[in-house]
């Protein structure tokens, strides 16, 4: 991203729940630090896209108004997340010849362009581009080939992208609240960002981040992000299921989910009864059985983790995703379901709370909240995407001479800044 370390950086973390701002700056004495934050509920988004423009930029404007008044600043550009059911990992391996001699940026920037040009379509946008493994005359796992010898330049390259309709939604909603998209990260990459560990990113990890109306995943292996993916079920869906179950309104089964769920059965679960009010009669309190709502609740969360194993799986990327998983998001927080992942996935499970943000108060602390903070310390990160800035939403096909201002510069802006 065209951010140089002192500026002052607005994120948004737009969920299906909750609209979370937060402003921030680097600082060289701590680090990314926490300038002001504001959260709102979310109206607009169904499974993390737009579906109301005038009720999500409601949410957009009232978290990015309290975060202003927190910082004591105001925000012009914003670097937003990208959930959507969409996101897709793509991998592609590009080769091209050169007259030998040494391997200078400019060979570099011809075979990521060529990559950008094949990976182009009408249908998506790429949100990032990320070279994993250079190969020299057949040599691979090259970390930087500028200075070798060789006459055949090779790179695998992954592409995360995501259709582009929901992004033009979303770029439309950022603009109607008079701001302007300066990136676009998209959420368990940005989770990753401010909750694995260093040793988790080297061995292979896998990061779940379960929120309302979303499952998104992001794998880590030998330091670099290898797969991401999305399936459009999430902590509404548990909510409904327990509202149809226990024939109670979808607000006093959230209540009930936060107060009594868990996704594991407990030994006194069948002698436990809770309150839970009839539909149509919330003043009347019927009885039932704890093991009841536990049932319930594990039978989606069970249903999820199985559907996002099985992706993983025929991603062919299951093998070697490492022994650890991570899980963010609000989902994250319900009662029982590390263990239930542990379980599905027959993997080490942690829940990821945000750590590399500075000032962060006791209710930010939180799985929920490691996309925003995510986002915050990406933007301050020197990775190794290829593009940065906001995406390409025009749709039109990748043509290196129309982006002189536009991809093309900012591989060569990454060739710099990466090497
Ligand atoms: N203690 C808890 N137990 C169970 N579920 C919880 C708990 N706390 C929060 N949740 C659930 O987490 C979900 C919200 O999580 P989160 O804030 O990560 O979602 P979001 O980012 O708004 O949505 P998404 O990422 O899907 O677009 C809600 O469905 C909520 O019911
Ligand atoms: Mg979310």
């Amino acid at each position: 991203m065209s951010l140089t370390r002192s500026d002052t950086i607005c994120v948004l973390d737009i969920g299906t729940s909750k609209v979370a701002c937060l402003i921030g700056r680097h600082d060289p004495a701590t680090g990314v630090r926490l300038l002001g934050a504001g959260t709102a509920a979310s109206q607009g988004v169904k499974h993390g896209a737009v579906v109301d423009l005038e009720a999500s930029e409601a949410g957009i404007r009232q978290a990015v108004q309290k975060a202003e008044r927190a910082a004591g600043v105001t925000v012009h550009g914003v670097i937003v997340n990208a959930g959507l059911r969409t996101l897709s990992s793509k991998h592609m391996r590009v080769h091209s010849q050169f007259a030998s001699g040494a391997i200078e940026d400019r060979n570099l920037k011809r075979i990521i362009d060529t990559s950008l040009s094949q990976q182009a379509a009408p249908e998506h946008a790429i949100l990032h581009a990320l070279p994993l493994n250079w190969e020299v005359d057949g040599e691979n796992g090259i970390r930087d080939p500028r200075g070798m010898y060789g006459q055949r330049l090779g790179v695998d390259m992954h592409f995360v992208t995501a259709g582009i309709g929901p992004l033009r939604n979303l770029a439309h909603c950022i603009e109607r609240c008079h701001l302007s998209l300066r990136g676009v990260t998209v959420s368990p990459y940005a989770a990753a960002q401010s909750v694995l560990t260093q040793d988790e990113r080297d061995l292979g990890v896998t990061l779940i981040d379960m929120g309302a109306g979303l499952t998104t995943a992001s794998v880590f292996r030998d330091n670099q992000l290898v797969h991401v993916d999305a399936i459009g079920v999430g902590g509404r869906n548990v909510t409904s299921d327990i509202a149809r179950g226990l024939n109670t309104p979808v607000e006093a089964a959230e209540r009930i989910k936060l107060l009594y769920g868990s996704a594991l059965h407990g030994s006194r679960d069948e002698y436990e009864q809770i309150p839970c009010p009839p539909v149509g009669a919330m003043d009347e309190l019927q009885r039932v059985p704890k093991a009841r709502l536990t049932a319930i609740i594990r039978a989606r969360a069970e249903e999820t983790l199985e559907l996002l194993q099985k992706r993983l799986y025929a991603s062919g990327l299951e093998s070697y995703s490492g022994r650890q998983i991570v899980l963010t998001g609000g989902g994250a927080k319900l009662s029982g379901l590390r263990e239930l992942t542990e379980l599905v996935f027959n993997k080490r499970v942690r829940i990821g709370t945000p750590h590399g943000v500075f000032g962060l108060t006791d209710a930010l602390d939180a799985p929920d909240y490691a996309v925003a903070t995510g986002l915050l310390c990406h933007a301050y990160e020197q990775t190794s995407e290829a593009i940065s800035g906001p995406p390409d939403l025009s749709g039109r096909r990748y043509q290196a001479n129309r982006y002189s201002g536009g991809p093309v510069a900012r591989s060569v802006q990454w060739l710099r800044e990466n090497f």
